[in-house]
């Protein structure tokens, strides 16, 4: 029987010349709440306040958004990761994506746990972080743009917690979209670009990174997703809920809802015909 806590959405990309379909597991949101052995009593307290707070606003978001809640959602930020990931050992995803706030945000035992987890779940990942992480975290991600090379395609992880994105990264972006391979972009905050800026804009001007943004580096990464050939899809979290758009016609944004509700996002990439 299907376990209820899961909630899978499944979604294709068709990409000319891909060989061999691939199918990988993208998740967003878990904002683990974690305390251990090594944490102090204040930080354990912490710790546990953040996930009794969850408990209450994951299911508000989940209402928000009509999306499936019930008993089987009432679990806590680090039950819903470990079951998660122990679905997804046996899935085998080819990688599994995490697209932010994979923390509540930066904590030792956090960390700990999550890099811990990772290396327990063996498969290969690719972690980006969310507005409550910084930059890097070890074992977990590392800062800068990172990629996942399958020889037809790539998955490239963008850093754009802060509603920005670096000089160094953005031409990094170009240089690998200069190189014309077909990439899946990978980040934290969505976009509202020219074919889905009013959806977009509906969820609140916290929730994407506006084309028409004052900040000239979020305008270029807009016009960087927008018309690079390369790009493909870009995955996303953020907002708490699933959404399916077009940043332009036929190139769409996907964002995750909460992992904390034991949403999956399982995308399947193969050839075919566009
Ligand atoms: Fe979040």
């Amino acid at each position: 029987m299907a376990d209820p806590f899961l909630w899978i959405v499944d979604n294709e990309l068709v990409i000319p010349g891909v060989r061999d379909a691939r199918t990988f597991l993208h998740v967003s949101d878990a904002h683990l709440c974690v305390s251990d052995e090594g944490s102090a009593p204040a930080e354990a307290a912490e710790a546990a306040g953040w996930d009794a707070r969850w408990m209450k606003t994951k299911e508000e978001f989940a209402r928000h958004f009509g999306e499936p809640f019930g008993e089987a959602q009432r679990v806590s930020t680090r039950e819903a990761f470990d079951r998660i990931l122990a679905w997804a050992r046996e899935e085998g995803p080819e990688a599994l994506l995490l697209s932010g706030d994979n923390l509540e945000r930066m904590h030792p035992a956090g960390e700990r746990y999550l890099s811990r987890r990772l290396r327990e779940y063996g498969g290969p990942f690719l972690c980006v972080p969310g507005n409550h992480e910084a930059e890097a975290c070890p074992g977990a991600w590392e800062s800068g743009v990172r990629t996942l090379e399958y020889g037809d395609f790539r998955i490239v992880a963008v850093d754009d917690r802060l509603m920005t994105v670096s000089d160094e990264a953005l031409d990094r972006l170009a240089a690998l979209a200069a190189e014309g391979l077909p990439m899946i972009l990978v980040c934290h905050v969505p976009v509202a670009a020219s074919g889905n800026r009013e959806k977009m804009r509906r969820f609140g001007g916290y929730f994407a990174i506006d084309g028409e943004t004052a900040d000239g580096n979020g305008r270029r990464f807009v016009r960087f997703l927008e018309e690079a050939d390369a790009v493909r899809m870009v995955l996303c979290g953020h907002i708490h809920g699933y959404s399916d758009t077009e940043i332009v016609p036929g190139k769409r944004q996907i964002t995750a809802s909460q992992g904390m509700i034991g949403f999956v996002h399982r995308l399947t990439v193969r050839g075919g015909a566009a």
